[in-house]
């Protein structure tokens, strides 16, 4: 089985993708992280040297060849909150059969925002516009979601739940 995990920035997707992971032995990957690896660069700076239609475009590369290398196996995979900003992302995400969309409310968004610093869109001026924006993306290419809140167990829990796993 393969798990795909999308939402927001901010909402948790390595955090608890991680820990779903390792629960159930099944191995890990993040987009970001595969992203820093093969470039050598940090995410906010490919963004600001770079700008985000290439960040995007990187970012569906990547997507790809993870979802190629990992066919078949069991494992948990975070994408980057924009990864739906891609159409191109998009069309592999909806042929995937365990897409979950990480949601949570807009207080808890807004906690987050405020000591997320490393995050670009979090600290734009119009993230909330980005965040609203972004709901019906999300809601196109997942097949579940996961309404996230400030307990991990609680959000283990609530993934094993939504996956059939308990
Ligand atoms: C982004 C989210 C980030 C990262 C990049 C762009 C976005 O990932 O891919 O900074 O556009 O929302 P996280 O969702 O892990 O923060």
């Amino acid at each position: 089985m393969r798990v795909v995990l999308i939402g927001f920035s901010g909402v948790g997707k390595t955090t608890l993708g991680r820990a779903v992971a390792e629960k159930i032995c099944f191995d890990f990957f993040d987009c970001d992280d595969a992203m820093v690896s093969r470039t050598g660069r940090k995410i906010p700076e490919i963004f600001k040297t770079d700008g985000e239609a290439k960040f995007r475009e990187l970012e569906f590369e990547i997507l790809k060849e993870l979802l190629k290398s990992t066919t078949g196996q069991n494992c948990v995979i975070a994408t980057g909150g924009g990864v739906i900003e891609n159409s191109h992302s998009c069309e592999l995400l909806k042929e995937e059969i365990n897409v979950l969309y990480l949601r949570c409310d807009k207080a808890l968004m807004e906690k987050r925002a405020n000591y997320l610093c490393d995050r670009p869109i979090l600290q734009a001026s119009d993230w909330q516009e980005i965040y609203f924006r972004r709901e019906s993306l999300y809601e196109s290419v997942a097949k579940q979601y996961v309404f996230i809140d400030e307990n991990l167990e609680d959000n283990i829990i609530k993934l094993f739940t939504v996956l059939g796993l308990r």
